[in-house]
């Protein structure tokens, strides 16, 4: 696609690109959303510099690109549900997304994209890592890619969840209602066709046609494999920095190396399909 309207400057071979020309606090016209749409599916993960966006315009700037999802169990602020709040700070026993995964994958139907936008970052540190879970697959044997298209995973969020957000009571399916689901361990991108390798060591707990040792020892060597340096790319953000992946084709990890500095913003997250 040739960008009429913004710059998409590739920041590593593999994934992530920075996108420029665009300021997200005005509604986004549709040309610039289509160009945007593309450099995501070309890139897996987008970045946008000195966005000055409030909850209004970040949720806004989402909705262009569906539903926005809400969190199962994560305490929003107060009359914004689609709301996500990322923090952490020197009293912070643990942070969010400090194993590699993909959004909430313990939902029938996991989140498409998911949209972070951080106001106070950390010097130095705080980067994120994103791994391209297509570059993943392709990198399989062909023998180990036909055993992994025919197998299922449990996704669970019980252990996840539980310690780290508590109980509030007022979690999104109920009380003490913690979403599980099985999903294909490839997925096919419903929009790019390609296929992508959709386990991760939070949410994956078990191959459903396995036997547990079996599945154990598989998701082990894909956990250890999505650790692949050179399915990488790595982000360093300054205040005001958006981050905007593709969760049916990456993974990412937050890397907790500032303690006891303070990091913090917000997530919207838009809305998925059931994994195929
Ligand atoms: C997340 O998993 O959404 C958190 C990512 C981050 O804080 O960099």
């Amino acid at each position: 696609m040739t960008y009429e309207t913004i710059t998409v400057a590739p920041i590593s071979p593999v994934l992530g690109a920075e996108i420029s020309g665009v300021d997200l606090r005005q509604p986004l016209g549709n040309q610039a959303y289509a160009e945007i749409h593309q450099a995501l599916l070309d890139h897996q993960v987008i970045f946008f510099r000195d966005q000055d966006i409030d909850w209004d315009q970040h949720k806004a700037f989402g909705r262009r690109f569906g539903e926005l999802h809400i969190h199962p169990t994560s305490p929003p602020p107060e009359g914004h549900p689609e709301i996500l709040v990322i923090h952490a700070d020197e009293n912070s026993k643990t942070i969010a997304g400090e194993n590699w995964h993909s959004d909430v994958t313990c939902d029938a139907e996991p989140p498409m994209g998911s949209i972070l936008h951080l106001h106070e970052v950390p010097s130095p540190g705080g980067d994120t890592m994103f791994a391209n879970m297509y570059a993943a697959y392709d990198a399989l044997s062909e023998p180990m890619k036909a055993l992994l298209d025919g197998l299922h995973a449990k996704h669970e969020s019980r252990h996840v969840h539980r310690g780290r957000l508590g109980n509030s009571g007022k979690m999104r399916d109920g009380v003490d209602a913690y979403p599980e689901s099985i999903h294909p361990v490839v997925r096919t991108h419903p929009e790019t066709g390609r296929k992508a390798l959709f386990v991760n060591a939070n949410f994956t707990t078990g191959i459903e046609e396995l036997k547990k040792a079996e599945g154990k020892a598989l998701l082990e060597f894909l956990y250890r494999h999505t650790e692949t340096p050179e399915f990488h790319c790595r982000f360093h953000w300054q205040p005001k920095s958006i981050a905007f992946w593709d969760n049916r084709c990456t993974q990412h990890r937050a890397l907790w190396d500032y303690f006891p500095q303070t990091r913090h913003g917000y997530r919207v997250t838009v809305s998925g399909d059931r994994p195929r």
